[in-house]
């Protein structure tokens, strides 16, 4: 049996629905029961329900699994649930983990959530438990957070310079992830994945307008101002200030790179930023609600 944690949430979410297409039984892990009804409701879905900071509620989610994904929030407690999850995994006997990390999970990082990921990645490694690490680049699903700016000015700011980054789509994230779950010789691996273009916010801007019909601009923002603007809408101070320290690492170039692994893993060339902007185009346009990122 496969365990996906974090499977309310994006990549989580969309791994489930894969595995469960495929006819493949997977224990779908959520921390709340509500809003879980869709995946329940998915053929060969199990849902359980724990928190997985909490190592006592994981004994039974884990009981019969022999691979689990593990994903959790960018959150302040990351690097303690994942730890935890990854000692209770061990003690159940886990054959294999599937860790959803960071494209660069260096623990001496100025951005912290590459630093926990860096010690998560680590411990899992020091835990005897065959691994899978998935170093995602930036997911193209972020600038779903640029949305309401996008649709009342025809202009998103973020401080990126004029630096270029090689986001990554989670439907090919998933797909790969399920490759991992359910395939063979994946064990002490790490992959890179970045989709197949490193692209400027300028020519993430034309990929949006060309999407959409719309003019879309890319106006360059200070890190105060651009930290100010999250704050203002009501983002979690901790996540405002992780972002600008992720923006510093991007504008020396850190996400600049595309790696090959991604399309060597698919047998087929990563989703381009365009094809994710066409698919989701009504989003940018504000004809459809916008996932929460
Ligand atoms: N965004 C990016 O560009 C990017 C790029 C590379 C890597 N990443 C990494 O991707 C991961 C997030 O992936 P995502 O965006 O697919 O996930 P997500 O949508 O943020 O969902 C994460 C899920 O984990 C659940 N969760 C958190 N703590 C939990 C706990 N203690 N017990 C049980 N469930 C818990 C959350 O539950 P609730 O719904 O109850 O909150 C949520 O449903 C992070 O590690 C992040 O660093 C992100």
């Amino acid at each position: 049996m496969i365990l996906v944690t974090g499977a309310a949430g994006l990549t989580g979410g969309e791994t489930v629905r894969r595995l469960a297409a495929r006819g493949i039984p997977v224990r779908a892990l959520v921390r709340r029961s509500a809003g879980a009804e869709k995946l329940a409701a998915l053929p060969g879905v199990e849902v359980v329900v724990a928190d997985m900071g909490r190592a006592e509620t994981l004994a039974a989610p884990l009981r019969g699994i022999e691979r689990a994904m593990l994903i959790s929030s960018s959150a302040p407690d990351m690097l303690d649930v994942q730890s935890a999850f990854i000692d209770a995994a061990a003690a159940a006997g886990v054959a294999h983990v599937v860790k959803l990390s960071g494209i660069m999970p260096e623990r001496d990082s100025p951005f912290r959530f590459a630093r926990m990921h860096g010690e998560i990645e680590r411990k899992l490694e020091r835990s005897g438990i065959p691994f899978t690490h998935l170093r995602a680049g930036e997911f193209m699903s972020a600038y779903f957070r640029q949305v309401p700016s996008i649709v009342a000015q025809g202009a998103f700011s973020v401080p990126m310079g004029d630096a270029a980054t090689a986001s990554f789509d989670i439907e090919d994230l998933a797909e790969i992830a399920v490759t991992a779950l359910t395939g063979s010789g994946h064990e002490g691996k790490t992959y890179r994945l970045t989709g197949p273009h490193a692209l400027s916010m300028t020519e993430v801007a034309a990929a949006l307008s060309a999407a959409t019909g719309n003019a879309i601009r890319y106006v360059p923002a200070s890190p105060e101002e651009y930290e100010r603007a999250n704050l203002a809408r009501g983002m979690p101070p901790y996540l405002a200030a992780a972002l600008v320290e992720l923006y510093a690492e991007r504008r020396k170039g850190k996400e600049g790179t595309v790696f090959a692994d991604a399309e060597m893993l698919l047998g087929r060339p990563a989703t381009s930023f365009e094809a994710f902007a066409l698919r989701n185009a009504a989003i940018f346009r504000g004809e459809q609600p916008a996932p929460k990122v």
